[in-house]
């Protein structure tokens, strides 16, 4: 597959704007070492983006807690996304950011005084099609063989990446995952579900990464009266739940209406679900138009 294939056409690498084909790092890059890096995935709607400064604010925990400094204010993060969204045409784009710790001897404790490789691209936001929020997903159940630091947003994805093809070879779209019967969430979404019209998020802690569409899907319920409770959800519970959701920067809210070959309520996307997806795209519609960081309400 050609690199152009990859990604939007240009990149950003360490100050440069540059096709995906020119963008080289060195092989003792940590990040590709150790996985010694973060990174964050932020949603733009025609260059309108979605809380982009929450996303970089956990960019910076990220980095605070892999004792990792951030290379940039918030003001060059700001120019340096616009003007790779610019660059790649604008329109709806996933923007990725990874910083790694840098390039060094390969050697576990991380030395001080690396320069810290900064690299962006752009994707096009592809959000579900019109099938998937009348048919809903198939997940299957597995136990959550992550590490204990999920709350930060590593490029360290293994455990992650091995789930989801678990899941996908049992013939599931995604997974729903569990640590010690508790529901965590699932390989790159959150994961809520519905009992009799109360929606049910699991507390973050140190086991799930705190989404910003989970945050945002909170408030948004909150704001509309909807019933909601932040607490833990044992499995026994999922199994009897009349609704599940996953949710994330790519895929927004997506109900899933299978779980281990067994349909999730009904087996249709449920009434929350709608209600939820209707002040998700009201929401969609305030995003403020300009500086790529300007927060919207
Ligand atoms: N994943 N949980 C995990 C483990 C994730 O990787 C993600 C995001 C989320 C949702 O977070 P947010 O709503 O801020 O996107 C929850 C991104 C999209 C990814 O890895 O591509």
């Amino acid at each position: 597959m050609s690199t152009s294939a990859l990604c939007l056409p240009i990149v950003y690498l360490n100050g440069d704007f540059l096709p995906i084909e020119q963008a080289k790092i060195s092989p003792l890059d940590r990040g590709f070492i150790f996985g010694d890096g973060v990174y964050e995935v932020i949603p733009y709607y025609a260059g309108r983006g979605l809380r982009p400064v929450e996303h970089l604010k956990r960019l910076q925990r990220s980095l605070d807690e892999l004792d990792i400094r951030n290379p940039y204010p918030m003001e060059q993060w700001q120019s340096v996304i616009g003007t790779l969204i610019e660059k790649n045409g604008g329109g709806n784009i996933a923007v990725y950011i990874q910083i790694t710790r840098g390039v060094a001897k390969r050697d576990f404790p991380p030395p001080a005084g690396l320069t810290q490789t900064v690299f962006l691209m752009a994707n096009t936001l592809s959000t579900p099609k019109a099938e998937i929020y009348e048919n809903g997903i198939a997940c299957v159940s597995l136990d959550d063989s992550r590490w204990l630091r999920c709350h930060i947003k590593a490029t360290a994805l293994l455990g992650a990446v091995l789930l989801k093809h678990e899941g996908n070879q049992a013939g599931a779209d995604e997974v729903v995952l569990f640590r010690d019967g508790y529901l965590t969430e699932s390989s790159a979404s959150n994961i809520a579900m519905v009992k009799n019209g109360v929606i049910l998020c699991p507390p973050l802690d140190n086991l799930i990464l705190g989404g910003i569409t989970y945050e945002l899907m909170i408030e948004l319920a909150r704001k509309a009266g909807m019933p909601l409770e932040v607490r833990r959800v044992h499995r026994r519970e999922v199994k009897k739940a009349d609704e599940l959701w996953i949710m994330s920067s790519t895929k927004e809210v997506v109900p899933i209406t299978r779980l281990d070959d067994k349909p999730v309520g009904d087996g249709k996307p449920g009434a929350v679900f709608r209600q939820m997806r209707k002040l998700f795209e009201a929401y969609k519609q305030t995003l403020p138009a300009g500086p790529a960081l300007k927060a919207a309400e």
